[in-house]
């Protein structure tokens, strides 16, 4: 159950451009924890895409949701959608935290960070150099590498709130 839920977390902080946020919880209630309800999936083109809907964020409070849309990619073992809905087959459909323990439990930050960290150890990359924000700050360094403007990449990663895109294309392209 955790490595699918693990997996499914880190890749889908750095598809979607997620803040630590948005996925872990401290102390205190957090209204933007993503919760099931904030995910569906679309066929667009012929691919199944992954919608993810996000009202509460940074910057967005008190406004109109965006739509968040992610591509599969064809290499199945990195494909977000695919792990995703690996994952949410072992979740289930309980209402809920989208990212939980078999209980319900939301992660903490300092779980999630720790899983990471021990994930790094395992894949003999220097634990130093990557926080839980990574996933973002990966995901912005990749669209520039890939060609996306400045401005292209604050509407991905929702960075700034004037002039805000609604629907968001935020899939990159393959990165392998
Ligand atoms: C998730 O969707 C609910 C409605 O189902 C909404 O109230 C909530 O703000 C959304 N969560 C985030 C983090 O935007």
């Amino acid at each position: 159950y955790q490595r699918c839920l693990f997996m499914a977390m880190f890749i889908i902080a750095f598809y979607a451009f997620l803040r630590v946020g948005e996925i872990t919880v401290r102390s205190h209630s957090n209204p933007n924890l993503l919760l099931l309800s904030n995910v569906s999936f679309k066929t667009i083109a012929k691919a199944s895409c992954m919608i993810i809907t996000m009202t509460n964020f940074k910057h967005n409070l008190g406004k109109n949701p965006v739509h968040l849309e992610i591509k599969p990619q064809p290499i199945r073992k990195f494909c977000p959608v695919q792990i995703m809905k690996n994952y949410l087959k072992v979740r289930g459909v309980k209402d809920g935290p989208l990212f939980c323990y078999g209980s319900g439990r939301p992660i903490s930050r300092s779980e999630f960070c720790k899983v990471l960290k021990s994930a790094l150890k395992f894949s003999k990359l220097d634990s130093h150099k990557f926080k839980a924000h990574s996933f973002r700050i990966g995901a912005a360094t990749q669209a520039h590498l890939q060609g996306f403007s400045d401005s292209q990449i604050r509407v991905m990663g929702r960075w700034h709130s004037e002039s805000f895109q609604r629907y968001i294309r935020v899939s990159l392209f393959p990165t392998l």
